[in-house]
């Protein structure tokens, strides 16, 4: 494994300036865990979730509902669900992103975990930071707290916050154990 493949990547992709950029964007993206207590406001939130809607989904179902947790109690409680679940506690912000399984009954795992990535890539381009946590060992524990129904599963939840911490990136697979060339197994690289 790698330590990073940022520098190996920047070199392989050089030229391009732009396409550097967005590059760049997608691997300076980190899951952060601490954070400062500054609010965020409305207006940020909704961008966000303007931008993230246009993630794409099976049929174009958008199977998914978006539920913005400010309040302390639901957060507290939300962070209590698992121990890996505690960076909520320090975090202005939790969505939780549920989806409708009657919409999607074969994609909706996918379609959720699409928009979950362009709502914590919308929230990096604004300058946040945030980490998906998991919830689809807890589904019924949080259904219950958010007073979800029972065809609404809540498939990821997001602790947002602005950084309060510049975690190195965590280690990859190097390309060649990863990709394959027509067939299992037979190598690109
Ligand atoms: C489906 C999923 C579940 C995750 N669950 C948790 C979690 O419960 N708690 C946590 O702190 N991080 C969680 N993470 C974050 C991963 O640990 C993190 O993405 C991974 O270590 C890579 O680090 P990076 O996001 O900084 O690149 C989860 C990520 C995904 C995609």
């Amino acid at each position: 494994m790698e330590g990073s493949s940022f520098s190996w990547s920047s070199r392989r992709l050089g030229g391009f300036k732009l396409e550097n950029e967005y590059l760049n964007f997608l691997l300076t993206r980190r899951s952060i865990r601490k954070f400062k207590p500054d609010p965020i406001s409305k207006e940020v939130i909704l961008k966000i979730l303007d931008v993230a809607r246009y993630a794409p989904s099976a049929r174009n179902a958008q199977p998914w509902i978006f539920i913005v947790i400010t309040d302390e109690k639901v957060k507290n409680e939300l962070a209590s669900v698992h121990s890996w679940a505690s960076p909520l506690k320090n975090a202005p912000l939790g969505i939780v992103i549920a989806c409708n399984k009657d919409l999607s009954p074969h994609s909706y795992q996918v379609d959720c975990a699409n928009v979950t990535m362009y709502v914590m890539l919308a929230a990096h381009a604004l300058g946040l930071g945030s980490v998906w946590l998991q919830t689809l060992r807890n589904v019924s524990e949080i259904q219950k707290i958010l007073n979800l129904p029972e065809n609404y599963v809540p498939v990821s939840m997001l602790a947002i916050g602005y950084p309060d911490e510049k975690p190195t990136p965590r280690p990859r697979k190097n390309l060649n154990e990863i990709t394959f060339k027509d067939r299992f197994n037979e190598p690109f690289i």
